[in-house]
This record gives structure tokens, C-alpha cells and sequence, in this order.
């Protein structure tokens, strides 16, 4: 294995973080590897907030509820912007790109340009020994979180991504059996080998949920996944969004 084989797959989400701030050169080296992942068109449709001020973090903390929101050495919020690409357009340029800017194709381009970016980060930090997690419970309020960080219409927070010092090792998460992620030539429709993989998975996660360190629950991946889908989506997400004028049409 190379080094950069060795960092991905010795990574695990950090919740608990040494009280010690990343410094302007960590931040800098992070951000521009963020920049340098591909991106679709090269329209590079996202931007990244740093929250330096502490009573920021701290609102971020109480709408999250989680603590490492705010206890963490630096703290990010990644968010989809189309609002850039209107910059430089007239009044009549802009009236006529609304139509794409408004589109589920763009939306759905600047969300993974976005993603594409926030990997590289977790990536360039944890190659720096630094631990991260990626925070999508900013979703809690995304109308309040937009107004904190003064979103222009175009623009939405996705996730945010808690990096530091890691003052933990939380055991490696299994991850699905390749077969049941990985197919040739088209999609595997044979329930009953799907099936299979996927009780063998559920098997290996109850005996990590029960046993894991911290946090330990009597759970499968497929029961939790079954119950967390059973409950009512969050209107208030996709209006948010819309509000936004993004993935109108
Ligand atoms: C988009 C996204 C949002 C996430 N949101 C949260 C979150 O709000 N809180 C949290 O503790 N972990 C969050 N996570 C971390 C996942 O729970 C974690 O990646 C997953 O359980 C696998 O564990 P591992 O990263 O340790 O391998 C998020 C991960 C992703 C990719």
C-alpha cells in the first residue's frame, strides 16, 4: 500500500477533538487541496466558510446539538453556489440564466462539485494526522444557519466538516462486502444474492455496534437504515432549497 491508500482506509470520523486551534498554514494547505479535486465544467460551484468567531460556533453548536460542533480546531461549512457564476453577468445575462440556475442539473452538479472539494479536505487533513467529521445536522435549521453566515439567493449550506487534533480512536467502521457495492457490466438485480451480502453485513455491524467502544447499540445496518426511512421526510429542507431558487425545475 502507498501512503495515500493508507490514509483512506485507516479513516475514521473524529467526535472528540484536543483543544488546540488549526493554524492560518494547516487551514491554507486544507483549502487548497479542497480546490484542487475535479470539478464539473470547470465552474468550481461551491464555497467554504471558516467559522473563526466563537460566538458563531457556538450558535452552530446549540442548532446541531452537537457538541463538536463547537469543540473542534477549526470548523467549515461547505455550501453549493451557482450565486459566483452570475458575477460578472448583466442585469439581462442574469434574467436569462435564471432559467439553469434554477435547474435540478445544476443544483445536483454544484452539490458534487461541493462534495468533490469537502474530500479532498477530509483527506489532506487526515494525511496531516488531523481527524475530521462531516456535520450534514446543520440541516436542523438551514433558514437560520443561512441567515448567520449571509447566503446570497443561489447559495446553500450542505454539510459543515469539524477538523483537529483527534483526542480519540473510534474503531474502524466495516464497510458493505464489495460484491454488494461493486457490480460489472450492469446493475445486480438477484434480490436473493443482494439479500445474502446484506444479511452478512447486517451480521458483522451488530457485533460492531455491540461491541465498539463508545456508543454501543443493539442495532443492524439494515434495521436502522428501514427505520430512519419510514419517518416523514423534511419539508422544511426542500422548501429551504427552493426558497433558494435552486432545484425549482
Ligand atoms: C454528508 C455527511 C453528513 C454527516 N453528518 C454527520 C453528523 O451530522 N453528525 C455526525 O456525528 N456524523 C456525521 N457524519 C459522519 C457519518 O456518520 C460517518 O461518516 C459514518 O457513520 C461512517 O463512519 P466513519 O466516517 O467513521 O467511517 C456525516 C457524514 C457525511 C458523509
Amino acid at each position: 500500500m502507498n501512503p495515500v491508500i493508507d490514509t483512506i482506509m485507516s479513516h475514521r470520523s473524529i467526535r472528540q477533538f484536543k483543544d488546540e486551534a488549526m493554524t492560518k498554514e494547516q487551514m491554507k494547505t486544507i483549502i487548497e487541496a479542497a480546490q484542487m479535486a475535479p470539478s464539473s465544467r470547470f465552474m468550481q460551484t461551491y464555497s467554504i466558510i471558516g467559522i473563526t468567531n466563537p460566538l458563531l460556533k457556538k450558535d452552530l453548536g446549540t442548532i446541531t446539538g452537537l457538541t463538536y460542533v463547537e469543540n473542534n480546531g477549526h470548523f467549515l461549512i461547505f455550501c453549493a453556489d451557482l450565486h459566483r457564476l452570475t458575477i460578472m453577468a448583466s442585469e439581462e445575462e442574469k434574467q436569462n440564466m435564471q432559467d439553469m440556475l434554477e435547474s435540478t442539473q445544476f443544483y445536483q452538479i454544484a452539490t458534487i462539485d461541493a462534495s468533490l472539494a469537502a474530500q479532498n479536505a477530509a483527506l489532506a487533513a487526515e494525511s496531516m494526522g488531523l481527524g475530521v467529521v462531516y456535520i450534514g445536522a446543520i440541516a436542523k435549521n438551514l433558514p437560520e444557519i443561512d441567515k448567520l453566515l449571509n447566503l446570497p439567493s443561489h447559495v446553500i449550506p450542505l454539510f459543515g466538516m469539524a477538523i483537529g487534533i483527534p483526542d480519540q480512536k473510534p474503531e474502524i467502521k466495516p464497510r458493505l462486502p464489495i460484491q454488494a457495492v461493486y457490480f460489472e457490466n450492469q446493475y445486480n438485480s438477484d434480490a436473493e444474492e443482494q439479500r445474502e451480502f446484506t444479511e452478512s453485513y447486517d451480521q458483522k455491524m451488530k457485533a460492531y455496534y455491540q461491541t465498539r467502544s463508545e456508543n454501543p447499540r443493539a442495532d443492524t445496518w439494515s434495521g436502522k437504515n428501514i427505520a430512519l426511512f419510514q419517518k416523514k421526510a423534511d419539508a422544511n429542507y426542500s422548501q429551504y432549497v427552493k426558497s433558494k431558487r435552486m432545484n425549482v425545475k
